[in-house]
């Protein structure tokens, strides 16, 4: 597999750090493309529990080079703080030549207005609110395409940084106190993130540059998405999306790697579908919901919030296969449904009469939207320790094979616990 993109094909929360913590076996470089610190990627080695939300995963991995894409925003605040947490958990990311993280000079900057204005603009949406994550990620892909966003190159001329950086301030204090938020302080920000600035210094480079360099040296690059298919501004069930293309055509766009470089594409998915934040998610089933919170799961990684939670639903999972051109399918969370009798699996919508097969664009349609179930015999019976496909229950493995089946890629990997040992991968 020498250039991978590695997509969320439901609603984000997928499990796609520990997807993509296995197929760094495989790859040599790791690229986010999109999103910014709204993710939370967890991995679980040994004991040991690791979050990231900007710098990828393959950080856990010696040898490994991590790049942050042009397509991310990047608050760099956070990314100091998260550099520094890896250091406290025995991490240390080397600097300058041989550095393992490349931080793209063009990557549009996350500021201390864009948090607030995310915050205050869903107080004002009041019951429509779209339940960000309040990182202030949707104001500062607004700049970006306003074209007044700041970039980390800025934070390497720092005349010129304040410069851009007054004018910013001015704008944002004039629509910030429409809120009733009190100004910000131009010298205090601008003193923060030139601090920020010099630790990062020696990670920011020209990340298109390099990663055709690796490519054109026969390097394997995995491209990691952030959140999922069902979340992208273009593709998903807008407005309660992130604001980033998070399938896979961000990859290139979110990087500078061209279409035909791309070999592969691997879409995960949860063996059930799960939501953060507002929006409809038509297989939303109170019971599964309580089941698998009473396990201890399904909180947030980023936020702590309790996801949302329903039974497989096949119609957005086929529409996400045909976006994302998905090749192979990784399900995670099967142990999730280990204590069930029976499961569902949405296989079609009916609103108004009609019955759907696609997803409906109208959101008011969609939120009208009943699934149409086909049931599955559940296994009753703990995964934990299987490790081959052999090890799985027969009504495991015809539950994957259906789910498979009904989303239109083929199965590669199956997950049953955080564990790296605890994937099975699929011949
Ligand atoms: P934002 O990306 O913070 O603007 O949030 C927009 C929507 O995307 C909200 O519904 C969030 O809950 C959701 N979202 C953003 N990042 C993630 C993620 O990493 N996992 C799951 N949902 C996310």
């Amino acid at each position: 597999m020498p250039t991978t993109i590695l997509v969320g094909a439901q609603w984000g929360d997928e499990g796609k750090g520990k997807i993509i913590d296995v197929l760094m076996d495989r790859h040599d470089v790791v690229v986010r493309y999109a999103g910014g610190n709204n993710a939370g990627h967890t991995v679980k080695i040994g004991e040991e529990k690791f979050v990231l939300h900007l710098i990828p995963s393959g950080i856990l991995r010696p040898g490994k080079v991590c790049v942050i894409g042009n397509g991310v925003v990047v608050d760099p605040i956070a990314l100091v703080t998260e550099l520094d947490g890896l250091l406290k958990q025995g991490i240390a990311v080397n600097r300058g030549l041989g550095a393992k993280l490349l931080l793209s000079e063009t990557a549009h900057m996350v500021m201390p207005y864009h948090r607030l204005l995310d915050e205050h603009r869903e107080i004002q949406k009041g019951k429509r609110k779209i339940g960000t994550t309040k990182r202030g990620i949707g104001p500062a892909y607004g700049d970006k395409a306003a074209r007044t966003g700041l970039r980390v190159i800025d934070l390497l001329k720092p005349e010129r940084f304040a410069e851009k950086l007054r004018m910013r301030i001015r704008e944002n204090n004039e629509i910030l106190r429409t809120f009733g938020v009190m100004p910000l302080s131009c010298a205090k920000i601008l003193k923060e993130y030139l601090a920020a600035g010099k630790r990062l210094r020696s990670f920011i480079a020209n990340t298109v540059v390099y990663l055709h360099e690796a490519i054109k040296a026969g390097k394997n690059v995995l491209f990691e998405g952030a959140q999922g298919t069902f979340l992208d501004i273009d593709h998903g069930t807008y407005p309660y999306v992130t604001s980033s293309n998070t399938t896979a055509g961000g990859a290139c766009t979110g990087s500078g790697m061209p279409p035909n470089k791309v070999d592969k594409v691997v879409g995960v998915l949860k063996a059930y579908t799960t939501r953060v934040g507002g929006g409809p998610l038509p297989t939303e089933n109170q019971m599964l919901g309580d089941l698998l919170h009473g396990l201890g799961r399904e909180f947030g990684a980023t936020t702590g919030r309790p996801r949302r939670i329903g039974w497989f639903d096949a119609v957005a999972t086929r529409y996400a296969a045909m976006v994302n051109g998905i090749d192979d399918l990784a399900v995670t969370n099967l142990d999730g449904l280990d204590t069930l009798e029976h499961i569902r699996v949405c296989v079609a919508y009916k609103a108004d009469g009609k019955t759907h097969e696609v997803l409906p664009n109208d959101p008011d349609v969609l939120a009208r939207c009943k699934p149409v179930y086909e049931e599955c015999e559940g296994w009753n019976t703990d995964l934990s320790a299987a490790k081959t496909w052999d090890d799985l229950p027969k009504k495991a493995r015809n539950y994957l094979r259906k789910i498979a089946a009904l989303t239109g890629a083929k199965l590669g990997m199956a997950s049953v616990g955080p564990r790296r040992e605890q994937t099975i991968c699929v011949r």
